[in-house]
């Protein structure tokens, strides 16, 4: 099966390109097995199969006649628990606030899932209207976490401890300037209250507009947002604010720069309010991810990525808004998009 080239070449990167091929080859096959077993009938759609970086998506009918999708995600060499973690999630929430798992065969790395509307994703939502949405489906995914799931306390003692060494990289990083200093200052803190929080809800760090999908309506005429492609880990709500604030940047309703920054800080505030999360926890945490993000791009960098400098540039402005330093006068409208 030929899968998009965003897909292959992530995978490739990922996993090296002969574990790749071999996947793409298997495809058709893996298919075929799952539909027998599953009783399944092919739904081709005109834009299908959909993908993103990680899977493919191919809609299909279950023998009931219900449009589902089956899912393959690509072989990834760097985190061979990725699939079980991403099913244990979604087992957990068991379609609630998240799309429902029908089934799946971990050894295809594939699941059988509810299909919901590919088309309409939370990015069709006017920012205004975002907050109140994406609030109630975070308060609707905050379940007590399983075991066995990477923890937010963890990732952030990892942070802690190569945070020196990250800071260092700043002298290269001609947009940074000595205020900023109190900006990955107050990072650290953040960071160092994430790794000693007691919080340990299921997370999906990843929940930014596009890993939302509008649901269709249930047997009593309901339809609901439901996340999709979750990033599952544990810890405090608060984590899960920040992708929101990096997306959709040209969006932000003011031409003045100090103004985008203060209308961001208002989003993020009303994001805490409507999901119940405190929102000096809220808006730190996002800073504490911004700056690791930052550092991350730095690092690529470093290894010769240029297009990484306008990532850091972008990461560095959202850390900025939040802790309310001067954004030097950049647009936001003028920052390198994500992706
Ligand atoms: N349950 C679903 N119903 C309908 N479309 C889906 C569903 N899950 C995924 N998709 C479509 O497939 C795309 C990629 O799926 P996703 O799980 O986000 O994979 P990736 O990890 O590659 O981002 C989505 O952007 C969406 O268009
Ligand atoms: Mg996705």
């Amino acid at each position: 099966m030929k899968v998009p080239q965003v897909l292959y070449e992530t995978a490739a990167e990922i996993s090296g390109a002969r574990h790749t091929h071999a996947w793409t080859r298997a495809l058709d096959f893996m298919l075929m097995e799952l539909t027998d077993r599953w009783s399944l009938t092919p739904d081709p759609q005109p834009t299908s199969p959909w993908a993103g970086c990680e899977s493919l998506v191919i809609p299909v009918l279950t023998a009931q006649g219900v449009p589902a999708i089956v899912r393959f995600a690509a072989p990834n060499t760097d985190n061979p628990q990725v699939h079980d973690q991403i099913l244990t999630a979604l087992r957990a929430w068991d379609g609630r606030g998240a799309v429902q798992v029908l089934a799946d065969d971990p050894s295809f790395r594939a699941t059988l899932q509810e299909r919901l509307r590919t088309d309409t994703n939370l990015s069709a939502l006017p920012l205004e209207q975002v907050p109140e949405v994406w609030g109630q489906l975070a308060q609707a995914l905050r379940v007590p976490g399983p075991s066995g799931l990477v923890r937010v306390q963890d990732i952030a003692a990892g942070w802690l401890e190569r945070f020196e060494a990250d800071s260092a990289l700043l002298r290269d990083f001609p947009d940074f300037t000595p205020a900023d200093w109190s900006v990955v200052n107050a990072a650290r803190l953040w960071i160092d209250r994430l790794a000693r929080s007691e919080e340990s809800w299921l997370l999906h760090a990843d929940l930014h507009y596009y890993n939302i999908l509008a649901g269709h309506p249930d047997a009593h005429g309901i339809a609901t947002w439901k996340a999709i492609d979750p990033q599952p880990l544990t810890g405090p709500a608060a984590y899960m604010i920040a992708p929101l604030l990096w997306n959709r940047m040209t969006e932000i309703p003011s031409t003045e720069p100090e103004g985008q920054a203060a209308w961001l800080r208002e989003f993020a505030t009303e994001l805490c309010r409507c999901a119940a999360v405190d929102p000096a926890l809220g808006l730190g945490s996002a800073i504490a991810r911004e700056v690791e993000n930052m550092f991350w791009y730095l690092r690529s960098a470093q290894g010769g990525t240029q297009k990484a400098w306008g990532d850091a540039t972008r990461s560095l402005w959202v850390a900025r808004a939040l802790s309310h330093v001067s954004v030097h006068g950049i647009d936001a409208h003028r920052l390198k998009p994500l992706g």
